[in-house]
């Protein structure tokens, strides 16, 4: 009753999004396992490139993870990609490249929880389950009227058996891309517009004119500063760059670096370490990035080697080199740094 004029509003008002009306499941997932975590007017250009570089999952768990990475290169929560690609390969393997039409199934796959589940199996497939993200939590914990911490997972669980008792059983995709258009357009963060809401008449949160402050969260942890000198070190039009081993960025490249101490003289003192008499040339300045759990407050320096020696786990590139390379996005300060340091400098090949 209280969401009778939800799928009238989305039939007049749904956004228009490149992966909306497609019925291909391989297409639907990769969508949505890109709008995780990234704005929707971002991912629109990335899936459609992404869709032409990789049109099938066939194709996509026969690429090689670098590449994979590349056409992720930007969107950042590189984890999705290493499991998008590993979840092709599951179903190359597993189930002749056909995408698995069943919510088990869908849910069993690398990189793929609740949420995109219930997206992929309600908007593919047809199935009733509600897809519950940021924007399903809020439109939902207002047109009912919950005044608890939506983190709780007994709250939480209230709220998915409210989605699941309201699904709309003939259209559940449409249903849930409704109230995420909604959450999205009319339905925000803050100051909603109840005025312009096809809910607003059921809704408890706007009888009760507290909207703006629901749903009620707990403040999130804020990100843990760390102090990471970031080395462009060169030897004539070559950089040497490090293939990152570790949990965060884990595929990506990097500079060489250094996380907990950025001083220069301490990045010399560990160069020397492996070997490599680097002077040090200049200050790059400065640079932020902000993750999830973590912020890299990172001094740039440039260092000189007498010789491209080779070290373990680090190569030596040139700058066309450097460009097909996947980079994070908190790289970005330093790569354009280091593009400038290498097309000044004399070539040695
Ligand atoms: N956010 C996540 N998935 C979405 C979809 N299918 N449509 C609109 N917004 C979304």
């Amino acid at each position: 009753m209280c969401y009778s004029g939800l799928l009238p509003w989305y039939d007049q008002h749904k956004r228009v999004l490149p992966f909306r009306g497609i019925r291909d499941p391989y297409g639907i997932w990769v969508s949505e396992i890109m709008l995780q975590q990234t704005r929707t007017e971002t991912v629109a250009g990335y899936y459609t490139r992404f869709l032409s570089l990789f049109p099938t999952v066939s194709a996509l768990a026969a690429a090689p993870e670098e590449a994979v990475l590349k056409a992720w290169e930007g969107l950042g929560y590189y984890s999705r990609a290493r499991n998008l690609h590993r979840a092709a390969q599951v179903i190359a393997a597993q189930y002749g490249g056909i995408f698995p039409g069943d919510y088990e199934a869908i849910r069993a796959l690398p990189g793929v929880g609740d949420y995109t589940a219930a997206a992929v199996s309600s908007i593919a497939f047809g199935l009733p389950y509600p897809a519950i993200d940021g924007n399903l939590t809020r439109v939902i914990s207002r047109v009912h009227g919950i005044r608890e911490d939506v983190g709780i997972p007994s709250v939480k669980r209230r709220i998915a058996e409210l989605a699941m008792a309201h699904i709309d059983r003939e259209r559940p995709g449409d249903w849930n891309q409704a109230l995420m258009d909604l959450g999205a357009t009319v339905c925000v963060p803050g100051t909603p517009d109840c005025a312009r809401c096809p809910l607003a008449a059921g809704c408890d949160a706007c009888a009760e004119e507290d909207a703006d402050l629901l749903p009620v969260r707990a403040a999130a942890k804020p990100p843990v500063p760390v102090d990471v000198g970031v080395g462009l070190v060169t030897c004539g039009d070559r950089i040497l760059m490090q293939r990152r081993d570790a949990a965060l960025l884990r595929g990506l490249w990097v500079f060489f670096l250094m996380e907990g101490d950025a001083s220069r003289e301490s990045m010399q003192k560990k160069l020397r370490s492996l070997g490599l008499d680097a002077a040090y040339k200049t200050d790059l300045g400065e640079a932020r990035h902000v993750f999830t759990h973590r912020v890299w407050n990172m001094r740039l320096y440039h260092f000189e080697a007498p010789e491209p020696i080779p070290l373990q786990d680090f190569s030596w590139v040139d700058a066309e080199q450097l460009r097909a390379l996947p980079l994070p996005t908190a790289m970005r300060a330093a790569k354009k740094a280091a593009e400038a340091i290498l097309n000044a400098a004399p070539c040695i090949k």
